[in-house]
């Protein structure tokens, strides 16, 4: 029994299979006014076919390695939620792949980067993994901890789709790290490796965000305006401002995700859905200037 799998307070991960549906006239400008900060999240999902089968694959691998059966049902939660966010992005992905087919070559760029970093060892690559995972805790706690700023009269099934993703990234955060700490212990070798992890996993998907955003705003003629620019920059100052410190929590010595605490939001949404009709997709309401969890209002409305 290792130290990590061992908590008993932990529930069980759980994929869960949420329809989201993006309809064909969904506009990639899908937050009003802000074509940067929509391009932005569009880069970001772009990454996610690309980068989540990889995830997969590595956890699977090292899960191979593992005895301890509590942690091996983390890697067959953490396997199964990735799946069912792979498999809405690329959805997603086919509606911005349709407005701007410039993008499609940096899929085809993702794809040979994602085959040539399988051919790494197994300990890069699930340092790469637990390292990434650091990087989602800081956007997850940027998203919803801002997501009345951010996403203000947006369209519901983007944001909606791109909440549930971050509250499953956060119920996961710790199992990259237990497999890892689990194969290669805590000596100052293996902590290096980690910590370089942290910002190989991080900078790898940022760099592939950053050339989808620019693809777009591109093709939107948003990119080479400098009034337009600094709006770009001004998102990418909060993005930083949010995340980063995250980053290099994640790479001291000694860390554990577990002392990232978690948002009340994702703990409500997590608790509510154990009561939740299932074949009704939970869609945030963007316009309540809280924007709560979505269960209540669903409840409600099925009931009647
Ligand atoms: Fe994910
Ligand atoms: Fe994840």
């Amino acid at each position: 029994m290792n130290q990590y799998s061992n908590d008993v307070a932990q529930p069980r991960l759980e994929g869960r299979k949420i329809p989201f549906e993006f309809p064909a006239d969904t506009d990639p400008c899908w937050i009003p006014d802000q074509p940067q900060l929509s391009a932005m999240f569009n880069g970001a999902s772009l990454t996610m076919p690309y980068l989540e089968p990889f995830l997969i694959r590595t956890i699977r691998e090292a899960g191979k390695k593992v005895d301890d059966n509590l942690l091996k049902n983390d890697i067959a939660g953490f396997a199964s939620q990735e799946g069912h966010h792979f498999r809405a992005h690329r959805r997603f992905n086919d509606l911005l792949t349709q407005h701007y087919p410039e993008l499609i070559q940096l899929e085809e760029k993702m794809q040979s980067s994602y085959a040539r970093l399988s051919k790494k060892s197994l300990q890069t690559r699930l340092a790469y993994t637990a390292g990434f995972e650091a990087m989602t805790m800081g956007v997850t706690k940027w998203i919803i901890g801002q997501r009345t700023k951010l996403f203000a009269g947006a369209d519901s099934n983007a944001t909606s789709f791109i909440l549930w993703h971050m509250v499953e990234e956060t119920e996961h955060k710790r199992v990259a790290y237990d497999v890892y700490q689990t194969l290669y212990g805590k000596g100052s070798m293996a902590y290096l490796k980690r910590a370089l992890g942290v910002f190989h996993g991080s900078f790898d998907v940022m760099r592939f965000s950053m050339q989808g955003y620019k693809v777009i705003l591109k093709s939107e003629g948003l990119w080479w305006r400098a009034g337009e620019r600094i709006r770009l920059h001004k998102w990418l100052a909060q993005f930083v401002k949010h995340v980063f410190p995250f980053l290099f929590r994640a790479a001291l010595p000694g860390h554990d995700p577990r002392s990232e605490r978690d948002l009340d939001w994702v703990t409500e949404w997590l608790k509510a859905y154990q009561d939740y009709p299932e074949v009704v997709v939970p869609l945030v309401d963007t316009h309540d200037p809280k924007m709560p969890v979505p269960f209540k209002r669903i409840a409600m409305e099925t009931s009647q």
